[in-house]
């Protein structure tokens, strides 16, 4: 619905306005008085795509009202009808986001351009809350699954953190234990949840990147570097940045990585200007920084600041009693996928899976019962798509038992993965895949090309062995390289 509020208190042009409005179809309110238009936008809550506001209203100052408004957490377009804005009223109707100043008497052709700018603006507005929305939705600390002490715990501190405006935080755990859950959950959950959510995996590239990545770069700042590329940090102002598996940043980074922090400013690099940004920091690593730091690995400085808060996640087997509810969820999700109807998880079956010990964590719980659903023909789980063998009871924790496809099935690739030709490989952007799935499947499309060798693997995602070799281990794909 296209709403407009008009405060005006001219009547002949309020009415004019209203009528001209309406007949092309917008739902349109008049004001006479900024009391009106307050008990309307504070009080009942009403929040029309677009404000057209006089400036000098009877009972008070048109830029005011939008100061109050915006302080209300008011996201309407804004456009004032007055032609004398003073330099300092057009500077502050610009800091707090108003669109336009058209001058009275009213260009008609010019009022009907500024509105179409402003639908569309209102229209990003709109993708942009309603991605908040979905993501709110989605990344509930609810969403963290399990009943045991631990995951109670886990949800609780999220739920808690979620309250607190906290500058960083680590969060730490095995590969699979939901990291990058956790950093979507306290994002979402959190009071940023409207600013961005950026991520950056500092191990997916190659390091001499990682700093323009993170910080941008001016024109020319180094051979290739063409535009001017605003860096992650600058994107994430207002909301989150996510720096995954920030153990991998080389020691020269992490110095300007810290500063950049402390001072919450930057420079881009080859740039003189200091950008200011105002962002929430996760990382999160699954080595031990605090060791990796009494080692002279990481610098001890940066573990620090960014450890203020620390969360460590619980691997599987510490909490083997959540498997049955994490199943009973996943069947869920992907018998929707599947068109699948399997509900029930044998007494046997959740003997099997309770008593492995789950070295890719969640994730790799997520694989095999995705497999077993997807190849499922009854509502039993069936057994014999598992893949995995109870572990022996020489496997310690410190020591995860090699994954699953050793013994188990050969893997099998996501059906609507297409080949297209011998240099490419398509994937869908349906959401059918998960960033994770799509890794996993150009990791394994491209090994297998080059008859698993990993150099040559290497060489073609243009990556570093170990990146590649941390992969090869994140996805359960060893079995795939030691043939
Ligand atoms: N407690 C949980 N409840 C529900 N889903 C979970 C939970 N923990 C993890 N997952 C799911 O398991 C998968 C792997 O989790 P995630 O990617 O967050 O792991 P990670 O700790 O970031 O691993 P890595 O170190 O390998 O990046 C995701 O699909 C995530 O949604
Ligand atoms: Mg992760």
């Amino acid at each position: 619905m296209r709403t407009i509020t008009i405060i005006e208190d001219e009547k002949l042009l309020g009415s004019e306005l209203k009528r001209r409005f309406e007949r092309e179809g917008w739902s349109v309110t008049l004001s006479p008085t900024l009391a009106d238009a307050r008990r309307l936008i504070m009080e009942l809550d009403f929040s029309p795509s677009i404000v057209l506001s006089d400036m000098n209203l009877p009972d008070g100052n048109g830029l005011d009202f939008l100061e109050e408004v915006r302080a209300h957490g008011g996201r309407s377009e804004w456009i004032f009808l007055s032609g004398y804005g003073s330099r300092q009223d057009i500077a502050r109707a610009a800091k707090l986001g108003a669109l336009d100043f058209l001058a009275k008497p009213l260009d008609y052709h010019k009022l009907d351009l500024t509105i179409a700018t402003a639908t569309r603006g209102a229209r990003a507005r709109q993708r942009i809350t309603d991605t908040a929305r979905t993501g709110a939705q989605k990344y509930s600390p609810d969403s963290f699954i399990g009943d045991s002490p631990a995951a109670t715990q886990v949800r609780t501190m999220l739920g808690q953190l979620a309250t607190i405006p906290i500058t960083s935080i680590l969060l730490g755990g095995e590969t699979g234990t939901g990291k990058g859950l956790v950093a979507k959950i306290l994002h979402y959950a959190g009071q940023r949840a409207e600013g961005p959510f950026v991520d950056l995996n500092c191990a997916a590239i190659p390091r001499d990147m990682l700093e323009s990545e993170l910080f941008g770069h001016e024109p020319g700042a180094f051979t290739g570097a063409k535009g001017r590329h605003r860096g992650l940090m600058e994107q994430a102002d207002g909301g989150t940045l996510f720096l995954d598996e920030i153990g991998e940043m080389d020691i020269g980074l992490q110095s300007k990585l810290l500063k950049a922090i402390e001072e919450q400013s930057f420079r881009r690099v080859g740039g003189e200007e200091k950008i200011s940004v105002d962002i929430q920091l996760i990382t999160a690593s699954n080595r031990d920084l605090r060791a990796a730091s009494d080692q002279g690995d990481f610098r001890r400085d940066l573990y620090h600041r960014i450890s203020v808060f620390e969360l460590r996640l619980p691997s599987l087997r510490e909490r083997p009693n959540d498997i049955a509810s994490i199943v009973t969820t996943l069947f869920t999700e992907f018998n929707a996928r599947s068109g699948k109807q399997v509900s029930i998880l044998p007494p046997s079956i959740l003997e099997t899976l309770q008593s492995y010990s789950w070295p890719g964590n969640v994730r790799e719980l997520r694989n095999v019962i995705e497999r077993s659903v997807m190849l499922a023909t009854g509502p039993e789980l069936p057994r014999e798509w598992l893949g995995i063998a109870p572990d022996s009871t020489t496997a310690s924790p410190a020591t995860p038992v090699a994954p699953h496809r050793q013994s188990g099935p050969a893997p099998i690739a996501p059906p609507d993965v297409t080949l297209h030709d011998p240099d490419g490989l398509t994937l869908p952007l349906d959401g059918s895949m998960t960033l994770d799935d799509m890794e996993e499947c150009i990791i394994r499309t491209v090994l297998e090309r080059h008859n698993y060798n990993v150099m040559a693997a290497v060489r073609a995602l243009g990556t570093t062995r170990e990146t590649l070799r941390y992969r090869i281990r994140k996805y359960g794909l060893e079995a795939l390289v030691h043939a």
